[in-house]
């Protein structure tokens, strides 16, 4: 997701921003990652949301797997085999956003989705917000960049859905 300039400029086909380094790693410190994780990044792109796990000292040892479209993966179709996954983590396409989040819960015990806050306030989306409650929310106090020219012209939070019982619950801000 990005809302730089939306108006102004043309949006990359597929919504293929890069999460910049510091945005993960605020989330990285407030999850509760476990042994031997499974983790899912299902539209990697760059690869910048698994750099940080991968070399972050909090992400135990862990199993990785991934999509992408732009490599041939489609995440909401691509075939898993009844594998299940304990985290799925990711920056979604916006346009996707809904999609990418339903098809997580049927995969993962814990998805953590990067947002633009105001995805929360839609009137058409009321009903499924009732549907999927996330768990937790970490509001980012610093607007990202996605484009190194400048902040977002959006808020952002990571939104968790996890049915361990092991994350915390509720409102933060990071
Ligand atoms: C906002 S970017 C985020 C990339 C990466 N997750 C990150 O945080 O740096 C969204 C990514 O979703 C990919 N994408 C779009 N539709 C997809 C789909 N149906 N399945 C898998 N990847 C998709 C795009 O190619 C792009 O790389």
């Amino acid at each position: 997701m990005s809302a730089t300039n939306r108006a102004l400029t043309k949006r990359h086909p597929y919504d293929a921003y890069s999460t910049p380094a510091w945005v993960t790693e605020a989330i990285v410190r407030e999850i509760v990652w476990g042994t031997d994780p499974h983790i899912l990044e299902p539209c990697v792109g760059q690869g910048a949301i698994l750099n940080v796990l991968v070399n972050s000292p909090v992400v135990p040892p862990a199993y990785y797997d991934y999509c992408e479209i732009q490599e041939d993966r489609d995440f909401l179709t691509y075939d898993f085999n009844d594998r299940r996954f304990d985290f799925v983590i990711t920056n979604p396409p916006f346009s996707l956003a809904q999609e990418f989040i339903e098809r997580s819960l049927t995969l993962a015990n814990c998805v953590i989705m990067l947002l633009r806050l105001n995805f929360l306030a839609s009137r058409q989306r009321k009903e499924w917000w009732q549907k999927h409650p996330p768990t937790a929310i970490h509001v980012l106090t610093k607007r990202p960049s996605f484009t190194g020219k400048g902040t977002d012209a959006t808020d952002y939070a990571w939104f968790v859905w996890d049915t361990t019982g092991r994350q915390k619950r509720g409102l933060y801000w990071l």
